[in-house]
């Protein structure tokens, strides 16, 4: 059985990731792989219970962390290691590097204890003890005065929607540090670009980190 890939979106709201999802799927369909789409915070029942309490309740930074990493364990134990496991492409709109930029970076929230939680939630593989992370991390990157733009009006804005343009400048370095701290995993896409050249950009990246050849795992 070939070892499963795990795929994830990442970027501001407003970035247009989601919109890409459909045509992922279709892609990685197409190459006879079995998808499990899914997404952070969400994934399971119970994480679906926690992102409604996380996305519309007002609470401080720890909370918002636990919650989230709560959400993170029970769809690591439920969906993304089983689907690993069978050796399926697991597309994941967003995880544990958006903890890092909204909680982290966004909130201020201390990222040695996220460190130490990503430690707790992701940790443990084998006999090595390994973390958990995404193969391949598509990072959707936009200036937030854009996706400012892009979001007014489209939608009653959730908690973190509707936070103000400064909030979005500290979640977006937060993601460049990220990226710069674990380079070889992430793509940079530049969301700036039309809806068409933005997915140019993914199935370019997908071809060149080898994640469209027939069932095989990740490039990495
Ligand atoms: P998002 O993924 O943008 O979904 P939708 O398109 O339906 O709004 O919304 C999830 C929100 O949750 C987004 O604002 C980022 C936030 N979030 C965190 O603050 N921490 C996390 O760890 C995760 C996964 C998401």
């Amino acid at each position: 059985m070939s070892e499963g890939l795990f795929l994830t979106l990442e970027g501001i709201d407003g970035a247009g990731k989601s919109s890409h999802l459909d045509a992922m799927e279709a892609l990685f369909k197409a190459r006879g792989r079995t998808v499990v789409r899914t997404r952070e915070p969400g994934g399971t029942p119970l994480a679906e219970t926690l992102r409604g309490l996380v996305l519309e309740q007002a609470m401080d930074p720890l909370t918002e962390s636990l919650l989230v990493f709560a959400a993170r364990r029970d769809h690591i134990v439920q969906v993304i290691e089983p689907a690993l496991a069978r050796g399926d492409v697991v597309l994941c709109d967003r995880f544990t590097d958006a903890t890092f930029a909204y909680q982290g970076a966004g909130r201020g929230f201390d990222t040695q204890l996220l460190s130490t939680l990503e430690q707790w939630v992701q940790g443990g593989r084998g006999a090595a003890g390994l973390l958990l992370q995404p193969h391949i991390t598509l990072w959707f990157d936009l200036a937030p005065e854009i996706a400012a733009e892009r979001l007014a009006g489209a939608r009653l804005p959730d908690k973190f929607e509707s936070q103000p343009v400064e909030f979005f400048r500290r979640v977006a370095a937060g993601y460049a540090a990220r990226a710069a701290a674990d380079a070889p995993r992430f793509v940079r896409i530049d969301a700036s670009q039309t809806r068409d050249q933005v997915w140019q950009q993914v199935e370019t990246a997908l071809v060149a980190r080898g994640a469209l050849a027939p069932a095989t795992g990740a490039a990495r």
